[in-house]
């Protein structure tokens, strides 16, 4: 009973996201409806009120397949990936990204050539901002968006060019093949020389697509030649303009901005380095771990490794009250056990906090609140045991979330590896073998992983990826002879003293 009660609560909970998310869409729909309008406008500046009322019929048929292909944008996200449409600020985002490339093609089209349209550019913003399979199916959505927009208010009465197709096609072929090239593209210049390579196919296309008219000579070959370069650059000149813009706007991560984030210099990486160099020194560790281990299993390595670099950023607020960061003194000893477990458990929403506060990613912040998910402090639940004989588990237990992603879960992992091992005297491989694997199997048996989509076989991998790295990293220093010359290069001391 008790589940159908829940159950039909997240029916209703989803419906009321659902009816949301469509509300959100619609009124974004009204956006495009008002840029169409401008240019109707700007066409006709003398006349647009009687040519509205004259051509009613061609802007309502302009409206319904624009509303008709937003539709399939909506459906294709509640099949794909009904979380995007929950979000109101990625909806915001996709329709932003389509009114200012739809007003640039738009421009250029007008005043340069329709085969100068920089199309590539909103697949690259999308590839970039949205991920790689909505940026192809996107794509589609927005080449036949323009294909409408130039059907419908072009010529009156209406005509479909061979200018026409040849838009279309460019849309789709630079569009697509800009998402694969710029896929693996991780510099700006590199972006930059996808532009140029993405010319060629589009050339290609348009070349044969023109051989079977007789009308069009070597000259319009040439010239419509330079304009497909020309949009084919200007696309990557743009993507590269426009992306911190939304970036910074949508506070969406891209490789661009996860390299700012992990360069030494960042802000927040600064502060910890001064502030709190033990936890520094342990977070560089642990992105290195995490890193690995999100190869290990296909997951954004990037992103694990900013995650991992911020995710203890919460200790800054008292930095002493950390073993990492202490030296003769620890504050610990004169505090009761439940105060010094609510400093250490308050770290990981003091972490959340500033990383908000500092306008990092989401889901950056998120890993700093769930990389201890609702673990037991065992140290003063011990302490506190020892000295009352009793205590409340949960006063000695971090407040969570869980992890909700397969970062978050490696880090919660690799986090714990690190300190384990570190801690540890003996770190030969079978030592680190037996830790990691207690420590993945402690958090399989507190429901840690109960909320991330992670698999056993990746927790497998995930701790071959840790004994492999910590036995590299902690390895045993070799001991060197200790033997002193003189300057004749004689040896002339051999005692076993510390070297
Ligand atoms: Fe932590
Ligand atoms: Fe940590």
């Amino acid at each position: 009973m008790k589940q159908k009660i829940a159950a039909k609560k997240r029916e209703k909970g989803e419906g009321g996201k659902l009816a949301k998310s469509g509300a959100v869409f619609l009124a974004c729909f009204l956006l495009i409806v008002l840029f169409v309008l401008l240019i109707l406008i700007m066409d006709r500046p003398a006349d647009w009120t009687h040519f509205l009322a004259e051509h009613y019929d061609e802007e309502i048929a302009l409206l319904l397949s624009l509303l008709f292909l937003c539709t399939i944008a909506y459906f294709y996200f509640f099949y794909e990936d009904r979380e995007f449409l929950y979000r109101p600020s990625s909806i915001f985002l996709f329709f932003s990204l389509i009114i200012v490339s739809a007003v640039l093609c738009y421009v250029f089209g007008r005043y340069v050539s329709v085969y100068a349209r920089p199309y590539a550019m909103f697949a690259v913003l999308c590839l970039f901002l949205l991920g790689r399979k909505h940026a192809l199916f996107l794509n589609f959505i927005f080449v036949f968006m323009m294909f409408s927009v130039d059907l419908f208010t072009r010529d009156f009465p209406m005509t479909i060019s061979i200018e026409m197709y040849s838009s279309m096609l460019i849309g789709f072929v630079s569009g697509t093949f800009a998402v694969f090239f710029a896929n693996r593209t991780h510099t700006r210049l590199g972006l930059l020389l996808t532009g140029v390579f993405l010319s060629v196919p589009t050339v290609l296309i348009i070349f044969f697509l023109q051989i079977p008219n007789p009308d069009y000579g070597w000259i319009d070959h040439l010239t419509s030649t330079g304009f497909q370069i020309l949009g084919c650059v200007a696309s990557a000149v743009l993507t590269l303009a426009l992306l911190p813009f939304f970036e910074f706007v949508f506070n969406r991560l891209t490789v661009y901005r996860l390299r700012e984030l992990t360069s030494t210099n960042a802000a927040l990486l600064v502060r910890l380095r001064d502030e709190a160099n033990g936890t520094f020194t342990h977070s560089l560790t642990v992105a290195q771990l995490a890193e690995s281990c999100a190869v290990a299993i296909g997951e954004n390595a990037e992103l694990a490794r900013a995650a991992a670099y911020y995710h203890d950023v919460g200790k800054l607020k008292q930095p002493d009250c950390f073993t990492e960061n202490q030296k003769d003194y620890n504050l610990h000893d004169e505090l009761t056990p439940e105060l010094s477990a609510d400093i250490i458990r308050s770290h990981t929403k003091d972490g959340y906090e500033l990383l908000v506060q500092n306008h990092l990613p989401k889901v950056i912040a998120d890993v700093a609140r769930e990389h201890h998910g609702t673990l037991p402090i065992k140290f003063f639940y011990d302490k506190a045991i020892r000295l009352a004989g009793e205590a409340d588990i949960k006063d000695f237990s971090y407040l969570g979330p869980l992890p909700q992603t397969k970062i978050s879960a490696i880090i919660m992992v690799a986090d714990a590896a690190e300190a384990a091992v570190r801690a540890s005297s003996d770190r030969s491989p079978e030592r680190v073998e037996k830790v990691c694997r207690s420590i993945i199997e402690e958090r399989m048996n507190l429901n840690q992983f109960d909320e991330c989509d992670i698999t056993m076989k990746e927790l497998t991998v995930i701790k071959r990826t840790l004994v492999e790295a910590l036995s590299g990293v902690h390895h045993h220093r070799v001991e060197y002879p200790n033997i002193q010359f003189n300057r004749d290069r004689e040896a002339v001391k051999t005692e076993d003293t510390d070297g």
